[in-house]
């Protein structure tokens, strides 16, 4: 998915004494400011398992709130370390338990959409409390120190905690879910397979730290690209959390082949139901128009001109990013939080009867004889417990089987290229010039 702030985590040994002085002189700033309210994991006070979160979470015991002096926790900073009790209040005594929610390259556009979409409890629902752990670049730092600052103002009931860091051990300490957006863009001139090569490594040990210190069931989203391939590399650095847990954002995708299919038909996009994405999140990926359905019945059957579904419509979807790109001058950002927001609504909530989404996820024992071990997007259906499972009743033609293998190909091709970060041999890189590249790619 599109391009958002790289995140990087230097050990503390690797910071140079000019970065240490001045996170000397950001955190006595921080401490002056009365009204600070964020949590800041400074590699001051770092330590490998150190508690991030500046407000009680749900391994602490709460402080007892007197009425008129709340009490303030020593080693955090303003509203957010304000110790409280969910089930003292009325309003919020039948809240659920605190979730906490990590997500990387916080402080870039799709974060600042996706952010307060998370925080006024549009996506998780009106009675889930959330912690949002922000994770940046050392770079990013005061950008994220704004993006807490900005949550702060907004007086979101349900957030209760705010940390920011730049070490993903720390940042990602028991969270739940762990939205990966954070990726370094490509730059003029930059191979494919170099990018694959340094977003590979970010992946590889965000992966890790993921293994390392979050809940053992996280719920991860890639949306940094190449979403599908990090998406494999993070699941296999992970070997601890279930491997279906990781999805590769395609939720964009399938609301964009949605849209065009309204569009043709002449009706509202609603009316549009059970539209798969397969494949990668590339210019290969293939909206399948054979099994979606307006207002219930075949695409076919409701839009006659079949060349143009296959032609046309198949190519806009594919190419959509670029034409926003060329449009914005940057990235899709706002449509890519909603899509965010849609495809964890989609994993929370059960399916709608008959429906299903599309999401980028582990080909093992899929029943679509899809090579097994890559990440790849395929109709999936949920029964709202955060889990899924693949819908089996899609028929195939030789157009959508042709589709699809060239997708499957190019993923094949990708995870060669980044064996070394997934633990599977020394890497071979041969990437075609034309079928790999994003979407957001001319
Ligand atoms: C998108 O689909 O909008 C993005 O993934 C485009 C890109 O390449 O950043």
């Amino acid at each position: 998915m599109a391009m958002a702030e790289l995140s990087s985590s230097k050990t503390m040994s690797s910071l140079s004494s000019s970065y240490y002085s001045s996170q000397l002189r950001l955190l006595a700033k921080r401490r002056s400011i009365s009204n600070r309210c964020l949590g800041v994991l400074s590699p001051l006070h770092r330590t490998r398992n150190a508690a991030i979160s500046c407000s009680v979470s749900q391994n602490q015991a709460p402080v007892a709130v007197q009425e008129g002096e709340p009490k303030i926790k020593n080693d955090c900073y303003g509203v957010f370390c304000l110790t409280y009790d969910l089930k003292a209040e009325e309003e919020t005594r039948s809240w659920k338990k605190l979730i906490n929610i990590a997500v990387s390259g916080a402080a870039g556009m799709i974060s600042n959409h996706l952010l307060f979409k998370l925080a006024s409890g549009e996506v998780f629902g009106p009675d889930q409390p959330v912690a949002l752990k922000l994770l940046g670049s050392e770079r990013s730092l005061q950008a994220l120190e704004g993006v807490a600052m900005e949550l702060e103002d907004s007086l979101f009931p349900l957030l209760r905690e705010v940390s920011i860091g730049t070490d993903p051990y720390e940042v990602f300490q028991d969270v739940e879910w762990a939205l990966l957006i954070g990726a370094k863009p490509r730059g003029p001139g930059m191979e494919r397979a170099g990018l694959l090569d340094i977003n590979g490594k970010i992946y590889a040990e965000q992966g890790r730290a993921l293994n390392a210190v979050a809940s053992h069931n996280v719920k991860v989203m890639v949306v940094g690209n190449p979403c599908n391939t990090n998406a494999l590399i993070c699941l296999k650095n992970a070997p601890n959390i279930p491997a279906k847990n990781f999805h590769a954002l395609t939720r964009l995708d399938e609301n964009r082949a949605k849209c065009q299919l309204a569009l043709k038909a002449g009706v509202f996009y609603d009316k549009v139901s059970n539209m798969t994405i397969w494949g990668n999140h590339s210019t290969t990926q293939v909206p399948d128009f054979l099994n979606a359905r307006i207002n219930g019945s075949p695409v076919k059957e409701v839009i006659r001109d079949h060349k143009w579904l296959e032609e046309e419509f198949t190519n806009i979807v594919q190419k959509r990013g670029g034409a926003l790109i060329q449009k914005w001058g940057r990235s899709s950002a706002a449509s890519t939080a909603v899509s965010i927001a849609d495809a964890i609504k989609s994993l929370i909530t059960p399916t709608p009867e008959g429906d299903w989404f599309s999401s980028g996820v582990y080909t093992n024992g899929n029943p679509y004889g899809i090579a097994e071990d890559l990440v790849f997007s395929m109709p999936c259906r949920s029964k709202g417990d955060g889990d899924y499972e693949l819908v089996k009743d899609v028929i195939f033609d030789d157009y959508l089987r042709n589709r699809i293998a060239k997708s499957e190909e190019e993923l094949v091709a990708e995870k060669r290229c980044v064996a070394h970060l997934t633990g599977d041999g020394v890497a071979y890189c041969d990437l075609g010039p034309v079928d790999t590249m994003l979407p957001g790619e001319v």
